[in-house]
This record gives C-alpha cells, sequence and structure tokens, in this order.
C-alpha cells in the first residue's frame, strides 16, 4: 500500500495517543508522539535544575539532548541523551511544566524540525497540538479530535485511580480546563484545528468507533486502504 502521513491534534485526554497508537498498528505505520517530545525536553530542563527565567539556557539545553524515540513493549520507548525516560516524563513535575516549556518559540522550532525530518518518509501518524497546521501541513489526513471536558476528567480519573487515588474528578476538571487555556492561547504555535482537519467529537464514541472513522477517512482520502 502506498504511504501516506497522518496528523492527529487535540486537547489533552482527548484520546489521541491511543487512537493514534492504534491506527498506526492497524495501517503498519509508526507512531510519533509529539507530546512526549515537549515531556522530554521538560524532564531534562527540570533535571538540569534551571530556573523559570533562564529561557536561553533553557534553548540550549534542548539542541544540545538528543531524543529519540523508540517502539518499546509497552508502548513507544523515550530516551534523552540515551537515558529511558519514559516513565519519569510521566510524572505530575513534568506534566506541571510542560506547557510553559512548550511555549517557547525557539524550543518549538528545534522539537518541530525534528518531527518533520521523522515524517519525511511517509508511513507515519503523529499527534499533538499542532501537527496538521505547523509540523506537517501537507499531511494526506488530518484529525482534530476534542471531547467534553467532564468526558475528558473522567477518562483520566480511570487512568490514575490505582496509582493515584487521592484525585478527584473535580481537581482534574480545573487542571485539564487550565491546560486547555494555556495551550489555546500561547503565541507560540497555539492549539488551533487546521482548516482542513476533520473534526472528530469523541464524547459518544468507543474508541474502536473513533479509530474505524479514521481508517475510512484515511482509505477514501487516499484511495488505498
Ligand atoms: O499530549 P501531552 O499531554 O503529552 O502533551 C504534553 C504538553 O506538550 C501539552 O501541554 C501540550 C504540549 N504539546 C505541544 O505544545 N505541541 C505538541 N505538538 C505536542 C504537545
Amino acid at each position: 500500500m502506498e504511504k501516506f502521513n497522518i496528523a492527529i491534534d487535540g486537547p489533552a485526554g482527548a484520546g489521541k495517543s491511543t487512537i493514534a497508537r492504534l491506527v498506526a498498528g492497524a495501517l503498519g505505520f509508526v507512531y510519533v508522539d509529539t507530546g512526549a517530545m515537549y515531556r522530554a525536553v521538560t524532564w531534562r530542563i527540570l533535571e538540569e535544575g534551571l530556573r523559570e527565567d533562564q529561557t536561553e539556557e533553557m534553548i540550549s539545553l534542548t539542541r544540545q539532548s538528543n531524543i529519540r524515540l523508540a517502539p518499546g513493549s509497552n508502548g513507544q520507548a523515550v530516551y534523552v541523551d540515551g537515558q529511558d525516560v519514559t516513565g519519569m516524563i510521566r510524572s505530575a513535575e513534568v506534566t506541571g511544566n510542560v506547557s510553559r516549556v512548550s511555549a517557547i518559540s525557539e524550543i518549538r522550532d528545534v522539537l518541530t524540525r525534528k518531527q518533520k525530518e521523522m515524517a519525511a518518509g511517509k508511513g507515519i501518524v503523529m499527534d499533538g497540538r499542532d501537527i496538521g497546521s505547523q509540523v506537517l501541513p501537507d499531511a494526506e489526513v488530518k484529525v482534530f479530535l476534542t471531547a467534553s471536558v467532564r468526558i475528558r476528567a473522567e477518562r483520566r480519573l480511570k487512568e490514575i485511580s490505582d496509582s493515584q487515588p487521592e484525585v478527584t474528578l473535580d481537581q482534574l476538571m480545573t487542571d485539564i480546563a487550565r491546560r486547555d487555556r494555556m495551550d489555546e492561547q500561547r503565541e507560540a504555535s497555539p492549539l488551533v484545528r487546521a482548516p482542513d482537519a476533520v473534526l472528530i467529537d469523541t464524547s459518544g464514541l468507543t474508541i474502536d468507533e473513533v479509530v474505524h472513522r479514521i481508517l475510512e477517512l484515511a482509505g477514501s482520502r487516499v484511495g488505498g486502504g
């Protein structure tokens, strides 16, 4: 089958990574989680102990760091300068700092360039916030996934109820709404739907239904599968 690229954007918790991974698996394509790259850079910055005002240092650290994504047994593994940081980039500390790091336009430039290189050979399903609009404006298939804040918070609560039983639905709703605002209002590549992206509201749909819809879309857009 002919190879092409699929761009999947949307806010935190819309189901992007689960869905993108399944779509990639169904097509035999490679899944690229760009949020993991912003998280990896944020982890590195925190590890270095940089203060919030040390923007120049953050930018040069990002330029120097070698971030690598590799398909692993439990999804995608993430390495920074050879160190496996897959678990650490999901910590509350990284999650709490990644929005401000990803608002720095020079850091976005470094990661955007890398993401374009990764997709140059096609056969990529890439998810993020600015993939259809900035990173892969020529992607053959573009999807924008959304879901209500409540649904996204409920999904997240299910995921973390074992590891963090103290977290409440209200807290998650507040946190998700705050992250949406930061992602939508930042100057550098805010979260926007590319005009040619197909909007799918996942609130009332199962994962399989969303995957199926994207595969259908890919079949009709590309005419091969
Ligand atoms: O999808 P996620 O929650 O792992 O993303 C982490 C953060 O990175 C989130 O605050 C938005 C930001 N991000 C971004 O600015 N651009 C992307 N292409 C992907 C993620």
